[in-house]
């Protein structure tokens, strides 16, 4: 996250860039080796767990090693145009590969795959396999047809899957933090955004198997688990009425609703020793009691990331986000009220939406000192076809202006990161360790509750102990400090 965060700011290339991730390697005691790349938020990188749980089952080992690999996957995003634009110059690279080994198949999962279907083996041969993110179950059966020399494809959206039941394996994993998907799709439709489309309807995942996988967790060592979907905060389950019958639920009522505050509640009851975090909260559905569930429990982290998408009331109606910026403003006022000026708030921003006028830009950087964000994730907009905003909307900004506007918002984000962190000088800080900084091996980096890199000699402390730190210096993406004993 921390490293996402660092390039996010300067460089603001989150999902084309910094988040490709290959696989550690456990194919010692398999017969045949996958090789997977992901790309885009970390829905994706949790699925990537799960698509190499379901193809260990079936004799499949990953590797980190592409070269020795016999199915390559890349896990694809669409979000923007360059994200998609990254995995075909990846698959450029692969065809080298291809030509030397005809047998190595390769395959496009993820959002990518679901929005281009059958178009992507058209247009990029080298393909052999397209698989969506309801369709992972069928890996084994699509891989299989590719050995007999079919191309196989399925992208069916499901309604249902949640992939509850499969324990995901661990992929480049710390052993101290994990991503635990609770809900998969979006109902909201964003006007920009191409999600709701390649990732289908949204279901919550049954919360005792949510329960379940973040207690094993922690038994196995695991002390911090990010709870995931795309808006958590519209996350509800009821029994399923073909399980339980129909008459049951109808008794039980609402009472048997779980909502994401009691989610987080049952969660935060795993152990005290087991940090919660969670992402992405949005700004329409965030309700105090999720709020004041935080603050009830000490180990559910104080940091909440809110996009906002833009500081113009004119322009998040044209978004279809939901809410004004009146309203943007009281939901952080709440979370300032109820949680404390240190509660970590963070943001994402979109530049040069269509028809965003200079006034309108002005009234996004506004909001942001407003909000006083501990850090974004900046984008300019980017057209996806289909979306809303592509049917109806003129993408009017010219790029250059988009890209001037963007790169207000990055300087005025670092000017606020840096306030923000100067903040937590002089003060102690409880730290959950994650492993060696990115710099030196004499010092350890971990994260404060409020989401903020923490870096600090290491003396006699390891990866996966909470130590508290004192804090005496900062950049804008840093804090420094040193471990104070008790
Ligand atoms: N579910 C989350 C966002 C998921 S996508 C939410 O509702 O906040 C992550 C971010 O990508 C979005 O918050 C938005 O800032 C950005 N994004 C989405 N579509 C985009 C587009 N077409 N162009 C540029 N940025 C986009
Ligand atoms: Fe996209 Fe909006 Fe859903 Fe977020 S809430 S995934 S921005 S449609
Ligand atoms: Fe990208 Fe799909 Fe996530 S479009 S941001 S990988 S949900």
């Amino acid at each position: 996250m921390e490293l996402i965060k660092e390039i996010d700011i300067l460089d603001n290339h989150r999902a084309e860039t910094c988040e490709v991730r290959i696989t550690q390697n456990n194919a010692l005691s398999f017969q045949r080796k996958l090789y997977i790349e992901s790309y885009g938020c970390q829905m994706n990188f949790s699925d990537s767990e799960i698509v190499a749980s379901i193809m260990a089952e079936h004799g499949f080992g990953t590797t980190s090693n592409f070269e020795e690999a016999d199915l390559i996957f890349l896990n694809t995003c669409s979000i923007r145009e360059k994200a998609e634009q990254t995995v075909r110059n990846r698959l450029k690279h692969f065809q080298a590969v291809k030509r030397k080994r005809p047998e190595v198949m390769i395959g496009i999962l993820g959002c990518m795959a679901e929005r281009l279907k059958n178009q992507l083996l058209e247009e990029e041969k080298i393909v052999d396999i397209v698989a969506g993110p309801d369709a992972y179950r069928d890996l084994p059966k699509l891989v299989a047809l590719a050995d007999e020399g079919s191309k196989a494809v399925n992208v069916f959206l499901s309604r249902e899957e949640t992939y509850a039941d499969i324990s995901p394996i661990r992929l480049n994993s710390n052993g101290v933090t994990a991503f635990v998907s609770i809900m998969r799709g979006c109902d909201n439709m964003c006007s920009f955004c191409v999600v709701p489309f390649t990732r289908g309807r949204e279901r919550s995942r049954d919360p005792e198997s949510i329960v379940k996988e973040c207690k094993e967790l922690f038994e196995q060592g695991y002390r911090e688990v990010t709870l995931l979907g795309q808006n958590v905060d519209s996350y509800k389950w009821s029994p399923n009425p073909e399980l339980k019958g129909k008459a049951q639920i109808e008794r039980a009522g609402e009472k048997n609703v779980v909502t994401f505050a009691e989610l987080l509640k049952r969660v935060a009851q795993v152990h005290p020793q087991l940090r919660i975090r969670f992402s992405t909260s949005h700004p329409k559905d965030m309700t105090d009691e999720v709020l004041y569930t935080m603050r009830e429990y000490d180990n559910i982290c104080k940091y909440i990331h809110l996009p906002v998408q833009s500081g113009s009331n004119r322009i998040l109606e044209l978004m279809n986000r939901g809410y004004t910026r009146e309203w943007y403003m009281e939901r952080i006022d709440a979370i300032r009220r109820i949680l404390g000026e240190d509660c970590g708030i963070s943001s994402d921003m979109i530049a040069g939406f269509c028809s965003e006028t200079e006034e309108d830009h002005q009234q996004t950087l506004s909001l942001m000192e407003y909000a006083q964000f501990d850090f974004s994730y900046m984008f300019f907009y980017s057209e996806r076809p289909g979306t809303p905003a592509a049917k109806r909307l003129k993408d009017d900004v010219p790029l250059e202006t988009k890209k001037r506007r963007l790169q207000e918002i990055i300087t005025l984000q670092n000017e606020l990161s840096l306030k923000r962190n100067r903040r937590d000088i002089g003060k102690v800080h409880e730290v959950l360790i994650e492993g060696f900084s990115k710099r030196s091996n004499d010092y350890l980096q971990g994260r404060n509750s409020a989401n903020k890199v923490v870096v600090f000699p290491k003396e006699n402390a390891k990866k996966g102990d909470y130590v508290r730190v004192f804090v005496h210096d900062c950049t804008a993406a840093t804090l420094l400090g040193k471990i104070v004993k008790d």
